[in-house]
């Protein structure tokens, strides 16, 4: 079976269509190294049609699919499992942008593009493409659809899935779904596409897309607060929402120990004398008056007593340096090693609450650990990492009994445990308890109706019934 279908693809896409397994290695592991898989080889067909007629191979054959966008999931979502014989689906070299309609503030474009090229385009365009973080130059928007990715933006302009105004989606039969209509307002039935945003590839492939672009906020400015106490965050929070109608586009929270890694890694200097615990690196954007009200929200915040210094950038070079303060930010770069990691979101008025329940945790499971925090608080979005430098072998063997309790404090919580990197193969066996059995059944079912020989990215996102 398995040459039959190398053969099949490599006849049916051409030349540099088909890459066989000893030629991918670096597809078969995540870009942290934390999931690793095996395929019989890479299809990288060059448009719908060929994606569909490799789809159709595949079924046929009954080899299973995992679509891979740039390789910078953090869920594993793109890593197939190995499990069965699986087929690598690259859309790397469909990475056209089609067209860009300034009336419509639309973009149209092939899934291969990356995130960077995207905004790119919009401002030739004098628009903005807003989703935006850290792997922006690798991360694709046909992955960044799959997993509903989110990022610093969401804040003002919503996750990916508000950015989508229409999809093409090739199904698990081959078949072609054109549902590229991009209608701000049509309720002609079900949401179809909403089902395949965040479906992480489970449901069918999406391979073009029309996204939206918003006006180009002519101006910026970036602002890092040193907290005097986590549990002055929300008062800081409410403070810069009522000082910037509509303007406030970032609010981030970075630990110390973080800032601490990244200043000496790239030798930066601090942004502001005090160290504090925590600081927070916000962001006006809009037009006028954004400077003036940040100033003037950053010293009410001062004589509240909410941070204890702050700087606004002055130049673009000093921007730069405070954002790559949060991008460089990982624990993974910080501190390498193994890590008991979290994407997780609560109720933002509820972040300093969970991160002091979930760091006593780790202190009664694992005392000497150490919970890493940092993220978008402004969503409730938390990236939480239990580490502890120099001795993994002690945290592995807590892992099992840290995770359980930190899922159960974010179910306690209201929260989720991910918020915007989806389930992949990581989480998929942990979600049944976040979900009520009527939800998974209904998720299942969706499933079956979708992809009913469970062809596509099997292992990932749901759990086994
Ligand atoms: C970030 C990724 C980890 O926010 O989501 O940097
Ligand atoms: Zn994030």
């Amino acid at each position: 079976m398995s040459p039959g279908v190398a053969t099949a693809l490599a006849d049916r896409l051409g030349p540099g269509g088909w890459l066989p397994a000893g030629d991918i290695a670096a597809h078969l592991t995540d870009f942290r190294k934390v999931f690793t898989g095996s395929a019989l080889g890479m299809a990288r067909p060059t448009s719908t049609d060929e994606v569909a007629a490799a789809v159709r191979i595949c079924a046929d054959l009954g080899v299973a699919i995992t679509t891979q966008g740039g390789n910078t999931g953090l869920s594993g979502g793109a890593i197939p499992s190995g499990d069965r014989p699986t087929v690598l689906l690259s859309l790397a070299r469909m990475h056209t942008i089609e067209a860009v309609n300034a009336a419509r503030s639309t973009i149209t474009a092939q899934a291969g593009v990356t995130i960077e090229a995207l905004q790119q385009e919009a401002v030739a365009a004098d628009r903005l493409f807003a989703p935006d973080w850290g792997a922006r130059g690798s991360a694709t928007l046909g992955g960044a659809i799959a997993t509903n990715a989110g990022g610093i933006n969401v804040l003002r302009y919503g996750n990916m899935r508000e950015q989508v105004l229409g999809l093409e989606v090739v199904l698990a039969d081959g078949r072609i779904w054109d549902g590229l209509r991009a209608l701000p307002k049509d309720n002609s039935g079900f949401d179809l596409k909403q089902l395949f945003i965040a479906g992480e590839g489970t449901i069918g492939i999406v391979t073009r897309a029309v996204v939206r672009m918003h006006s180009l906020p002519t101006a910026h400015r970036t602002a890092f607060a040193a907290l005097r106490s986590l549990a002055n965050l929300d008062e800081l929070f409410a403070l810069a929402r009522s000082h910037s109608p509509g303007a406030l586009s970032a609010f981030e929270l970075l630990p110390e120990i973080g800032v601490a890694q990244v200043v000496g890694r790239y030798g930066i200097i601090r942004p502001v004398a005090a160290v504090a615990d925590w600081y927070v690196l916000l962001r006006f954007s809009g037009a006028d008056r954004i400077g003036d009200n940040l100033l003037t929200m950053l010293s009410t915040a001062t004589d509240a007593g909410l941070v204890l210094d702050a700087v606004v950038a002055e130049t673009t070079a000093q921007e730069d340096n405070l954002w790559l303060l949060r991008d460089e930010l990982t624990a993974t770069r910080s501190f390498g090693g193994f890590g008991v990691k979290y994407d997780l979101a609560v109720p933002p008025d509820r972040i300093a609450a969970f991160l002091r329940t979930a760091s006593d945790a780790v202190e009664h499971i694992s005392p000497g650990s150490l919970p890493y925090a940092f993220g978008h608080v402004g969503d409730g979005n938390l990236h939480f990492t239990v580490l502890r430098p120099g001795d993994d072998a002690t945290l592995e063997a807590d892992a099992g009994d840290l995770r359980a309790a930190i899922d159960r404090i974010v179910w306690d919580f209201d929260g989720t445990i991910s918020a915007e990197h989806g389930l992949g193969r990581e989480l998929r066996d942990r979600i049944a308890g976040q979900k009520p059995e009527v939800e998974l059944e209904l998720m299942r079912r969706v499933k079956r109706a979708l992809d009913p020989e469970g062809t596509l990215n099997p292992g990932v996102m749901l759990p086994d019934d």
